[in-house]
């Protein structure tokens, strides 16, 4: 097992989690110098640093080991989760702490003017995501048959574009959908912001930051509710 004397974190460097990130490890107490690229953060009050990555790379960052932990939507964790397992079997990514902010899910979305009966109606359909594992579960829970087209972004636009009929994608304040004559259906996930981690038992030095990291979590949370 390889060991280190600072924990270090992956944190989404911009998008919808990053400042809220940043601004929870602040109430937590940690102080930051950011480098020169901007990618590292060096912990000046804390041996914590910190590693401004692609939400994307956040769950394959850590099951390598290249981070401990990191802050990312469950949506992506439970992505890639469902990945590794289907390829070898077995994933340690687990959730560690649900964070409360960044709240959106996953949903099946179809044109405004289809009636929703069921996931029956999605047979023999082509749906376009960016989630083919979790939508290929919820196809397979629900015994429907269906063709998984993969795009890494703008799902939104793919049945403008004639690639599928139905998406299946991120949902938050549903402007998105509304602007392409989409309507919100089965949600697959809920989601929110998580502290993702795979192995926590560590034998150095990282063991009492991780605890005090832990703690002071959850006394923050616990102030908020
Ligand atoms: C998600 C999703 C939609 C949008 C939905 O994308 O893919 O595009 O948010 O949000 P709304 O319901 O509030 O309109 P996100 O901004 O997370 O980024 P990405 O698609 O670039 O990954
Ligand atoms: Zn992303
Ligand atoms: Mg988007």
């Amino acid at each position: 097992m390889k060991t280190r004397d600072r924990l270090r974190i992956a944190v989404q460097k911009s998008g919808r989690l990053a400042d809220a990130s940043q601004q929870l490890l602040a109430q937590c107490g940690f102080r930051f110098r950011q480098s020169r690229d901007k990618l590292f953060c060096f912990g000046e009050t804390h041996a914590v640093d910190l590693l401004l990555v692609r939400d994307d790379d956040i769950p394959g960052l850590i099951a390598e080991g290249t981070c401990d932990l990191g802050f990312v939507g469950r949506n992506v964790l439970a992505e890639q989760r469902l990945a590794q397992v289907a390829e070898a079997g077995s994933s340690a990514l687990c959730e560690v702490r649900a964070l409360g902010f960044g709240g959106c899910r996953l949903a099946i979305a179809v044109p405004q003017e289809e009636p929703w009966v069921g996931p029956e109606q999605l047979q023999g359909r082509k749906i376009a995501t960016s989630y083919p594992a979790l939508l290929a579960n919820y196809l397979r829970e629900n015994r429907v048959q269906a063709d998984i087209v993969v795009l890494s972004g703008s799902v939104e636009i793919a049945p403008k574009l004639g690639k599928a009929e139905v998406i299946c994608d991120l949902v938050s304040s549903g402007a998105t959908l509304a602007a392409n004559q989409l309507k919100e259906t089965a949600v697959i996930l809920k989601s929110e912001a998580v502290l993702a981690a795979a192995d926590l038992d560590f034998v150095d030095e990282r063991a009492p930051v991780l605890d005090l990291l832990l703690r002071r979590l959850d006394g923050v949370m616990a102030v908020r509710e």
